[in-house]
């Protein structure tokens, strides 16, 4: 039995983390929230509310309090959502780092895993250097770790966010056409891809296979049987 956190369980990733490990019968999961929000399933998801603002909370990630062999981290906001720069950074980086850094200490061996951004490797803009800090974050941990590296997300917000939507509709047919070009390999590392796609590859990666330093996922990886 493998215990399983996961942060971000609200979100159109994490909301498919959560669908996906319900299935599974050789995981406990606990799901952290902001506020109580029904995710309980007994036996194998338990809903924690978990205070993300105070660095005390993050003391038992890993511990005998609330074990974890593995911790998916899907949080993250908009600048527009967060209101600033700096709140944002304090989320999409000062989040997942705090939980990377307390279970790396509580228990070296466990797995992070990061839902980060393609272009991440090669940070252009605010929002790609945030996921670039984190990533390098985890990596200096010195824990094993797997970074998915997604495009454009395709889902069901309950949210409005006017530019995915318009993207969302836009790019299909953009790649549709780069396809008949030829450039099919190529456009895959950029091609919007369902939440729910990310969420299985993730837990494929984390769950099923033995980490052992640095795991990505971008592009082609997402589909890998
Ligand atoms: N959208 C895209 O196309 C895209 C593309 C590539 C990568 N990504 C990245 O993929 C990750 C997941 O994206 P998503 O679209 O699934 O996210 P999402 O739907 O916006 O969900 C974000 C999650 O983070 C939580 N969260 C937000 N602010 C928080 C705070 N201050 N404290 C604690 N939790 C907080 C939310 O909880 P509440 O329900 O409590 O708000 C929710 O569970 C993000 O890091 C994003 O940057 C997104």
């Amino acid at each position: 039995m493998q215990h399983v956190i996961v942060a971000g369980s609200t979100g159109l990733v994490g909301s498919e983390l959560i669908r996906q490990l319900k299935e599974r019968s050789d995981v406990r999961v606990t799901a952290l929230v902001r506020r109580p929000c029904g995710l309980s399933r007994p036996p194998s998801v338990t809903e924690k509310t978990f205070d993300f603002g105070s660095e005390s909370a993050y003391a038992e990630i890993g511990t005998e309090a609330m074990p974890c062999d593995i911790l998916l981290c899907a949080v993250g906001t908009t600048i527009r959502k967060a209101g600033s720069r700096a709140a944002f950074d304090a989320i999409d980086r000062g989040i997942p780092l705090r939980l990377a850094a307390a279970l790396a200490s509580n228990n070296p061996k466990a797995v992070f895993g990061f839902v980060s951004s393609i272009g991440a490797d090669r940070p252009r803009g605010f929002y790609l250097q945030t996921k670039a800090a984190v990533e390098a974050g985890i990596a200096a941990l010195g824990m094993p770790h797997v970074l998915a590296r997604p495009s454009l997300l395709m889902g069901e917000r309950s949210e409005s966010r006017p530019m995915e939507e318009v993207m969302s509709h836009v790019l299909p047919s953009v790649f549709s056409l780069g396809d008949q070009l030829g450039l099919k390999r190529v456009l895959n590392r950029f091609r919007p891809i369902a939440a729910a796609q990310v969420a299985h590859a993730l837990l494929h990666e984390t769950l099923n296979r033995d980490v052992r330093g640095r795991v990505v996922i971008e592009g082609e990886d997402f589909y890998k049987p």
